[in-house]
């Protein structure tokens, strides 16, 4: 199988085009080499590649700077997604497509399922709801596949910054009111390849398992590196952002289960894979 990957420069692309795979050859552009704005360089890349699958991880992801970008992201991840599915369809291709636990308002206190109404409250979160929407539309081939908090070896991101933070700092203080599922950019990849393999077309919600704070997420690091740095809880409040954060996103996999696919593991274990790599 020719995988296509976009966005192969961001933590997720990377993560997914050094995937140890044999049956799959991957073909990753980065933003160099594929503008996804660019309806053109998408129609004629795809075209020369002829690939079976593509997995569109590119996106705007800078969820603060979105709130005063908002043409720029809608170019990038509503549009850019239109024209990755517009130039899958014309070459038979399947897509899937990355989106996020933004697409919800976060007021939930249960799992979201992936038919529950999608409400977001920031510039990010509605882009990415209508690159789903667009991809949906534009090709017969979709996988919707939303996650959370994701982290993993490449690329900036909260596991990593904790790190950094606790090597400058013994004090440390970090949101406790804000609950989401953690996400292993490898578990995520293996997922994604697994699903672009199929022709079980549709949304699902891509997470590790289980739900915590980022107060606990950032406990957990630090039990499991033995690092010793004191960590006090505050509140969302303490740190405004421009973009609001969703209290509760934690995504249910219901339709993973229902389509004979294997839950992702729980968080912890997958950080404990992360930070204690196998010998
Ligand atoms: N990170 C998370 O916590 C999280 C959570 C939920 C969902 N997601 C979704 O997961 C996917 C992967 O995210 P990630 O964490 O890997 O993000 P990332 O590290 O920011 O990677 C996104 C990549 O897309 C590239 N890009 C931006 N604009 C582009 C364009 N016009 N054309 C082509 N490439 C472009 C970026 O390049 P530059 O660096 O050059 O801009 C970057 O390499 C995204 O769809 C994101 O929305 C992420």
């Amino acid at each position: 199988m020719k995988i296509m990957v976009t966005g192969a420069g961001g933590q997720l692309g990377q993560e997914l085009v050094r995937l140890p795979r044999e049956d799959v050859e991957w073909i990753g552009l980065d933003r160099s080499r594929l503008d996804v704005a660019d309806g053109e360089q998408c129609r004629s890349a795809v075209a020369a590649i002829r690939p079976d699958a593509i997995i569109h991880t590119a996106a705007y992801t800078a969820v603060d700077r979105a709130e005063s970008e908002p043409e720029e992201a809608y170019r990038v991840n509503a549009l850019g997604t239109r024209h990755v599915a517009e130039a899958a369809e014309a070459v038979g291709a399947k897509l899937v497509c990355v989106s996020t636990d933004y697409v919800f308002d976060g007021q939930g206190t249960e799992p979201y399922k992936e038919e529950d109404a999608a409400n977001p409250r920031t510039v990010y979160g509605r882009t990415k709801l209508e690159g789903e929407r667009l991809a949906l539309e534009a090709c017969s081939r979709t996988f919707i596949a939303r996650t959370s908090w994701v982290y993993g070896a490449h690329g900036a991101n909260f596991v990593r910054t904790m790190l950094q933070l606790a090597s400058q700092h013994s004090v440390l203080r970090v949101v406790d009111d804000q609950r989401g599922s953690p996400t292993y950019t490898y578990d995520l990849a293996c997922f994604l390849t697994e699903l672009a393999g199929t022709e079980r077309y549709g949304v699902y919600h891509a997470s590790n398992g289980g739900e915590c704070t980022w107060y606990e997420f950032a406990k957990a690091i630090f039990e499991i590196s033995g690092i010793d740095v004191r960590l006090i809880p505050c509140t969302t409040e303490e740190f405004p952002r421009p973009a609001p954060r969703p209290a509760y996103s934690v995504l249910g996999q219901r339709a993973l289960l229902r389509n004979g696919f294997k839950e992702l593991r729980h968080w912890r274990a997958a950080l404990e894979d992360f930070l204690k790599p196998r010998k």
